[in-house]
């Protein structure tokens, strides 16, 4: 089984991103074919990134990174769960990407993205110019949540609406086609 990893973007104490991972995790174990994971940055707590050798020679010195390290490595396929700060990405994201290289390569990543006016759709942009440079797939379907903020009830639960739902379905089937797809080039090296 293809093996989905779901990441967090932000780590901050009481963020909001914590009730949009909840539900998108839950809601691609029950709706897609993948084994899905939540890997929550602000539980795996990198630090900024501490690596003396450049990531693509795998020659990691510090066991947080060999553990990061073999996480990503086990996935087939990414979600990211993406605010928006000050119009781009969360430093805490790109800090967990810059700490890997090879471990990324040829897999897919979509983007659940979340803000005011714009549902982070800005961030997302800026992040996938980021991912291209690590040979990883950044899909066109993404799920977009403006002022999310109105989806979440007092008890820290999300409530998405048709919209967010539908185009949720459709960012699950096109992960599973190229995370099938971009196997093959992986097999091929
Ligand atoms: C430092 C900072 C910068 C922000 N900049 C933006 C922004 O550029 N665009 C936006 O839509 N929301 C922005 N916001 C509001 C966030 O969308 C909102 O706070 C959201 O909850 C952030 O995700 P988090 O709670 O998981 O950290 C910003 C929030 C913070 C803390």
């Amino acid at each position: 089984m293809s093996k989905l990893k779901i990441i967090s973007s932000t780590t901050r104490e009481g963020r909001a991103g914590v009730a949009l991972e909840k539900w998108i995790t839950q809601y691609a174990k029950d709706n897609s074919n993948f084994e899905v994971e939540l890997l929550d940055l602000s539980i795996i707590k990198l630090p900024f990134m501490d690596e003396p050798k450049h990531p693509s020679l795998q020659d990691y010195q510090h066991e947080h990174t060999k553990r990061w390290s073999a996480k990503i490595n086990e996935g087939d396929a990414y979600i990211i769960v993406l605010a928006e700060y000050n119009f781009g990405f969360p430093a805490p994201i790109k800090n967990a990407i810059d700490y890997l290289f090879k471990e990324w390569m040829y897999k897919p990543v979509a983007f659940v993205s979340y803000g005011g006016v714009s549902g982070g759709l800005r961030s997302t942009q800026m992040l996938k110019q980021v991912v291209t440079t690590l040979n990883m797939m950044p899909l066109s379907a993404q799920v977009n949540i403006p002022f999310f903020g109105k989806l979440i009830d007092e008890n820290g639960e999300f409530h998405p609406n048709d919209i967010i739902l539908k185009s949720t379905d459709h960012t699950l089937s096109e992960l599973e086609k190229w995370s099938n797809g971009l196997k093959l080039i992986r097999n091929s090296k």
